[in-house]
């Protein structure tokens, strides 16, 4: 029978047109998937592919159990949050047992884009200001005004000052580079309050992804929290990237980092592939912010939204996969080792499942990332200049499934060279 999938890619190229300029494929030769699962994709023409980039099916690609939740939910009522309901209730608890006692109050939203803004907006609503720190090659989101405190997509807007990803120097201490970052965001609120802006809030990735993946060390963050607070400003943690166990064992950026959140933004994988996102923030944050007025998202929240998102938690929980990622990062780290000289010692950085490796450069990195996916494995490349190979594929992810990358990554570096 023929599959009824169009595998012409010109055809769907062209046909494409009808999105517009603005949007951008992966891969020299674009991947058309028509199905996944687990770690795979098909693609039309039914050639598998194991997936070692995408973040958002955090447990796997069609995950049965939250693909059940969401079909039950969506088949009995699919209402907002105007209306009580116990499932929001049930997810809130269920989530919020993940946080610390003090992160103790959940807003949901559909995108990470909406949930920063939401949480800029209580920012600003405790503050009184404006004026918001964030790294040098930061993305935070898609709206106007993300998109001037993303200064890997657009210039950064007036009340914007950036600062360098921390990270330790070869032989560094941690308080050594801890007080480095901290001079950089003290120097960065300083610049803005000469300029008559009002600090509102230190904006960070947990795992600096767009800066080139720097998953911090435990107290690296600590100089420039105190720093932002000296300034009178609120630090959001933005887990949009690191969030739910990606790291390996804790399930937050900000845990492992053991930073001080006022704020915690999620998205991405908080519902597998459902939009779902959310904002965690203390008590007396979000008081502050319902002064300002009343909060209400459409589609934040609803039934389905918090079926899916309760199918997400328990899949991780009960199969154990932040876990599962630490032990298979680990791995993926001694692989590494062992296959170092073949891969010229090329800088490597990562924590559980969200790995960086410095190709030699930009096209270097784009040629190994194509070499790759001809070969049937699927990663990225990002950072400055995209020099930065980007892995960060479901946390159902297995050794067998690093061997197989390890073999496509060895098999693409030195043609691609
Ligand atoms: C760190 C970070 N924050 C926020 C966002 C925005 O999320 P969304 O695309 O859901 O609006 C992204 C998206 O890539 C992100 O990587």
């Amino acid at each position: 029978m023929a599959s009824k999938h169009d595998t012409d890619v010109n055809n769907l190229l062209q046909r494409r047109e009808v999105l517009g300029p603005a949007y951008r494929l992966f891969y020299d030769e674009p991947l058309t998937p028509v199905r996944g699962e687990d770690v795979w994709l098909t693609d039309a023409a039914g050639r598998r592919y194991l997936d070692a980039y995408n973040n958002v099916p955090v447990v796997g690609h069609c995950n049965p159990r939250v693909v059940a939740a969401m079909t039950e939910q969506a088949q009995t009522l699919c209402t907002h949050t105007r209306y009580l309901d116990q499932g929001v209730l049930d997810y809130a608890d269920a989530l919020l047992a993940h946080f610390p006692g003090c992160l103790n109050r959940l807003m949901l939203t559909c995108t990470g884009s909406e949930a920063n803004d939401l949480a800029l907006r209580m920012a600003q609503a405790c503050t009184g200001g404006q004026g918001v720190v964030v790294t040098q090659n930061a993305y935070h989101g898609v709206t106007q005004l993300l998109a001037q405190l993303s200064p890997s997509l657009a210039p950064h807007g007036p009340a914007v000052r950036t600062i360098p990803p921390p990270h330790t120097d070869d032989n560094e201490s941690v308080a050594a580079a801890a007080a480095r970052w901290g001079a950089h965001v003290a120097a960065a609120f300083a610049d803005m309050q000469a300029a008559g802006i009002r600090p509102a809030a230190l904006l960070v990735d947990t795992v600096f992804a767009s800066d080139g993946i720097f998953p911090p060390q435990p107290g690296l963050l600590d100089d420039g929290a105190a720093a932002a607070r000296a300034a009178g400003a609120l630090v959001i943690a933005d887990e949009v990237q690191a969030g739910f166990g990606r790291l390996g064992g804790p399930w937050w950026g900000f845990a492992h980092a053991q930073l001080q959140a006022d704020i915690v933004t999620m998205g991405k994988p908080m519902g597998n592939g459902y939009p779902m996102a959310g904002v965690v923030a203390q008590e007396a944050v979000v008081h502050e912010f319902a002064h300002t007025g009343r909060y209400f998202n459409t589609f934040g929240g609803n039934p389905v939204a918090a079926a899916v998102g309760m199918a997400v938690l328990r899949e991780l929980e009960e199969r154990q996969l932040p876990e599962q990622a630490a032990q298979v990062g680990a791995y993926w780290r001694q692989s590494w080792q062992k296959n170092a000289a073949a891969l010229n010692h090329a800088p490597v950085r990562g924590l559980g499942l969200y790995w960086g490796v410095e190709a030699r450069s930009g096209e270097h990195a784009a040629r190994v990332v194509n070499h790759m996916r001809q070969n049937g494995v699927l990663i990225n490349n990002s950072g400055p200049g995209g020099r930065i190979l980007k892995i960060r594929p479901p946390l159902s992810f297995q050794t067998q499934h690093v061997d197989q990358l390890m073999t496509a990554l060895l098999g693409a570096w030195d043609v691609s060279q």
